[in-house]
């Protein structure tokens, strides 16, 4: 705020040619549940006894947080960029669980969903925090629309094997609502249940639908905000951020372990939708204020970003 005019103009004029790449372009930006309304900042401390799994910190920041991702996600349709937002949820519905007086339980990573638990994170992802991203995009004008995968079949889903109970997986996804809204300019803010066949629905992982939809909508890039700097070599360090990885090394880092926990679905998302067309994925520190805008629309990039074959280039 305090540059020099020509500081100030060089940076957007060293925007420019990534707005002139991104016309028109399709972009799936996932929105995680730890980063979302998480202050900036955040010191990333575990989880306190019995908030139902939330690393986050609430605090009035919170909505610094999402008012500043709003405003990157209504920049880039601004410019002719065509976001579209899947959101997560996982910390929120565990803290509705705790306020209801049921205990979240997991398996290998994984919520169990008994039906009440359903209903709460049915609730919790379409009914609070869809409506939040929704309301903090539109103080910038009439853009977002929210929906579920439950709107106009969306999303089709199928019982994930196991005793989960309602935990699905994406079986069909049909983009057209979402290419009509984009069509229509406006920005699709997608919560991710949906129901199978017979109108049963199901909480899905929303790192896959964003995989999934990316490519059956011939995205561009597809962004994953995370609570983490990005990916890294060893989950336990810190320093060892990858700035580029290919979908093969993501592979291997999933059958290794190295990608572990709510990395697994973020990595293999990635890797399906660079083989399916989708340029470039990325993995940001969603913490970082205006992370998305940083990797769009300068030379550096943040992050790691995922390509399908090795390349010298950042900041694509
Ligand atoms: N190799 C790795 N590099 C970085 N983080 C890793 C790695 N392996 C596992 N992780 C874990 O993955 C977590 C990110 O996934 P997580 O599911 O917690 O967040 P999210 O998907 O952004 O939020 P939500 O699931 O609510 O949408 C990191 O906080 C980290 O603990
Ligand atoms: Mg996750």
């Amino acid at each position: 705020v305090n540059e020099p005019a020509d500081q100030k103009a060089a940076i957007l004029v060293e925007a420019l040619p990534y707005i002139r790449r991104f016309w028109g372009k399709r972009v799936v930006v996932k929105y995680g549940g730890n980063a979302l309304f998480q202050a900036p900042g955040f010191d990333g401390a575990e989880p306190p006894e019995g908030n139902g799994g939330s690393r986050r910190a609430p605090g009035p920041s919170e909505a610094g947080a999402l008012a500043s991702f709003a405003s990157d996600v209504v920049l880039m349709r601004s410019v002719g960029m065509l976001p579209v937002v899947v959101h997560g949820g996982g910390p929120q519905i565990g803290e509705m669980m705790v306020r209801l007086g049921k205990v979240p339980e997991f398996r290998d990573g994984m919520r169990v969903t008994d039906a009440e638990t359903l209903e709460i994170a049915r609730m919790v992802l379409v009914g609070k925090v869809n409506r939040e991203i929704v309301s903090a995009v539109n103080v910038h004008g009439a853009l977002a629309v929210g929906l579920s995968g439950e709107d106009a079949n969306l999303l089709t889903a199928t019982r994930r094997a196991g005793d989960l109970g309602f935990v699905g997986d994406v079986e069909v996804v049909d983009p057209s609502i979402v290419e009509r809204l984009l069509a229509q300019g406006l920005i699709p803010v997608i919560a991710t249940v949906a129901a199978d066949s017979t109108g049963q629905a199901y909480n899905i992982n929303a790192d896959s639908v964003a995989g999934v939809l990316a490519a059956a909508l011939g995205a561009e890039k597809l962004v994953f905000l995370t609570d983490t700097e990005g990916l890294r070599a060893d989950p336990d360090d810190a320093e060892s951020l990858l700035r580029t990885v290919t979908a093969d090394e993501l592979d291997k880092m999933v059958l290794s372990g190295t990608a572990n926990a709510g990395m697994v679905p973020k990595v293999e998302a990635c890797a399906r939708a660079v083989r399916a067309g989708v340029t470039r994925a990325h993995i940001l520190d969603g913490r970082v204020p205006h992370a998305l805008l940083l990797e769009i629309f300068t030379h550096e990039g943040v992050g790691t970003m995922v390509s399908l074959e090795t390349t010298e280039e950042v900041g694509q």
